[in-house]
């Protein structure tokens, strides 16, 4: 079944138009990348799929239209966003983040089990449970942001480049717990990357955008094998 249908999304920043026309669609469960170079419109999409931007076309959820809808609605539907820049709240706890994804949560008994679950899965935050984000190092920052997200338990999670700045051997661990994640919650993801590599390690599909636009969709097998997406995000 399609969780998440974009057709012929369209975006802008006041008077310019960033997205001129993107189509994907992310399956229940499953993962899907978003390619791109710098500016290609990577970011946009999820903030048009999050209602942060104004868009054109079509966003269908769970098979409901929620363009037009506002952030906080958008969420309420089950969709966590880990944006660019991880969006972590320095001045609170590594706790308090955490609890900060969980507000619109009742369940008090499934929150505290989700956090231990968050501490084996990311053992780093669990040292650092009552420390200030603004203490955690680049990685534990992204650890923490993807943590959050988890914890507001969305049918989507929408992540943009969670390798940005980091060390190699963090941005390989911050992947692979999140690819544990995946396995293990089902949660769907739509994952913006810049290094595909990190990407094909858990996505199924991916698009491929170019100025706004999705160019080229496939299997990871199949754009892995292919020259131009070597050449222009493998280093081959
Ligand atoms: N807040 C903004 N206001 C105006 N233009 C923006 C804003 N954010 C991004 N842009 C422009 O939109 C285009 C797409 O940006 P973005 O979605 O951030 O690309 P990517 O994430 O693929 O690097 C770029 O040309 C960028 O300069
Ligand atoms: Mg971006």
């Amino acid at each position: 079944m399609t969780l998440l249908e974009l057709v012929d999304v369209t975006a802008s920043y006041g008077p310019v138009q960033v997205l001129e026309g993107v189509s994907l669609s992310v399956p229940d469960g499953g993962a899907v990348g978003i390619l791109g170079a710098n500016g290609a419109g990577k970011t946009t999409t999820l903030r048009a799929i999050s209602g942060v931007v104004r868009t054109g076309g079509r966003i269908v959820f769970d098979g409901k239209d929620i363009s037009g809808l506002r952030p906080d609605q958008v969420a309420a539907r089950g969709i966590a966003h880990v944006p660019e820049g991880r969006g972590t709240l320095p001045n609170l706890t590594v706790r308090e983040n955490l609890m900060v994804g969980a507000y619109l949560r009742k369940d008090r008994r499934a929150l505290a089990a989700d956090v231990d679950y968050l501490i084996d899965l990311f053992p780093n935050l669990g040292e650092r449970i009552g420390s200030n984000a603004s203490a955690l190092s680049g990685g534990e920052q992204q650890m923490l942001a993807v943590g959050r997200a988890f914890m507001a338990r969305p049918r989507l999670l929408l992540l943009d480049e969670p390798s940005l700045g980091l060390a190699p051997s963090t941005a390989k661990n911050v992947y692979d717990a999140i690819r544990r994640l995946r396995v293990e919650s089902g949660i769907a993801m739509l994952v913006v990357e810049q290094n595909a590599t990190l990407a094909f390690s858990i996505v199924d599909t991916a698009t491929v955008l170019e100025t706004g636009r999705s160019v080229l969709t496939g299997s990871s097998t199949e754009l892995k094998g292919r020259d131009e997406i070597r050449r222009a995000y493998l280093g081959g």
